[in-house]
């Protein structure tokens, strides 16, 4: 199986069913991208596959061959700065375990949209769960980064 993961090509020998998040972190050893639950409930694992925020536990890792797969030690351009800056700033993480899935999804979100309203951040963000409850600065770092990439 060939994937592209973070702009490179990867050959790999996958065992038919793989999760991507497997792939990822046993065999590529990116191991940025986190394993909470396993059944899509908690965001941990989020990665981006084609630009869109993707729960990495339940995508089977051949359904992604020919996507551009993208994972925290990947991350770049405007949004993605926007969105560390905003996080440092902020000192979001607590024990730090929800965070590398918080940020590809706002980094997704930011992607797509400019300037996108509480309602829009909470939905792109409500399936990332934090169990230390930092559930405010993570919207207000969203908020934060937001503004900062539309007045670069
Ligand atoms: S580990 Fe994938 S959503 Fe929880
Ligand atoms: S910072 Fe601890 S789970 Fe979110």
């Amino acid at each position: 199986m060939k994937l592209r993961i973070n702009g490179q090509d990867h050959e790999l020998d996958v065992a038919p069913g793989m999760p991507l998040l497997w792939v990822l972190r046993d065999k590529l050893r990116l191991t940025g991208t986190k394993y909470g639950c396993g059944i899509a409930q908690c965001g941990a694992c989020t990665v981006q596959i084609d630009g869109q925020a993707r729960r990495s536990c339940v995508t089977p890792a051949e359904a992604v061959e020919g996507s551009d797969i993208r994972t925290i030690e990947g991350l770049e351009g405007a949004a993605a700065e926007a969105v560390q800056a905003a996080w440092l700033a902020l000192d979001v993480p607590q024990c730090g375990y929800c965070q590398s899935g918080q940020i590809m999804s706002a980094v997704a979100l930011l992607e797509q949209q400019d300037s996108p309203s509480d309602q829009e951040i909470e939905g792109a963000m409500a399936g990332n769960l934090c169990r230390c409850n930092c559930y405010v600065r993570i919207r207000q770092a969203v908020r934060d980064a937001a503004q900062a990439k539309g007045e670069a």
